[in-house]
């Protein structure tokens, strides 16, 4: 396998400079609590960053509700004929957006589609996720009940680079989630999005800063 750091590369390559925020690019499909607490890093000065854009592919999301509500920029971008991925026509109008945008990180918080060949161009090593297990075990849907059905006493939390496959994208940082005795899977999940809602800002924060870096010649 390639170093992490020629698989991370270039999301510290282009220095953003020191007089202007690491511009973010939401794309979320549910109620948005992970966009809430990024925003509300930013807001609070935790993150030298600002969220320059939330595009969501079901219009009614609580996501666009929450970035409207907080005078940020907010798009319904219609996905397109699948199910579970953009069309080609969707994912050049959600690249165009975020390019019109300039943003220096798209950050997937709970968007339910996949993204592939076109749009990871475009954003090559720029595009996060969060995952609600300890990766590589538990990829793909419902990973708090598959850790809770396995039987794992630790679970937590995934920061990753999105990569063409599902899940399988270098990681960034990875949170601790014990699994209590008595855990149901809504109790287990609940305790797994407040880590979400600690890492994902604070590792988001951290990848700006390093971006904001000032370069030595
Ligand atoms: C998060 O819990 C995360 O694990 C997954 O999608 C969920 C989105 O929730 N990737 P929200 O919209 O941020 O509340």
């Amino acid at each position: 396998m390639e170093s992490l750091r020629a698989r991370t590369g270039k999301l510290y390559d282009k220095p953003v400079s020191g007089e202007r925020k690491y511009r973010l690019g939401v794309l979320g499909s549910g109620k948005g609590s992970n966009f809430v607490a990024i925003a509300d890093a930013c807001r609070a000065g935790r993150a030298p960053a600002e969220i320059a854009l939330v595009i969501s592919d079901v219009a009614e999301a609580g996501i666009l509700e929450r970035a409207r509500e907080r005078g940020l920029r907010a798009e319904f971008i219609e996905p397109g004929k699948f199910r579970t991925k953009l069309d080609e026509s969707a994912e050049q109008a959600y690249i165009q957006a975020l390019q019109g945008a300039q943003v220096d990180l798209v950050v997937l918080a709970g968007f339910m589609r996949i993204l592939k060949g076109e749009f990871l161009r475009a954003f090559a090593q720029r595009v996060v996720n969060i995952h609600p297990a300890l990766l590589p075990s538990f990829p793909g849907l419902e990973a708090w009940k598959q850790a809770l059905d396995y039987g794992v006493k630790v679970t937590g939390v995934t920061v990753h680079l999105v990569d063409q496959g599902i899940d399988t994208g270098p990681i960034l940082a990875q949170q601790t989630v014990p699994v209590l005795e008595g855990d149901t899977a809504a109790t287990l999940h609940a305790r797994i999005q407040e880590a979400e809602r600690e890492l994902y800002p604070a590792t988001i924060a951290e990848l700006a800063r390093r971006a904001m870096k000032p370069t030595r010649n």
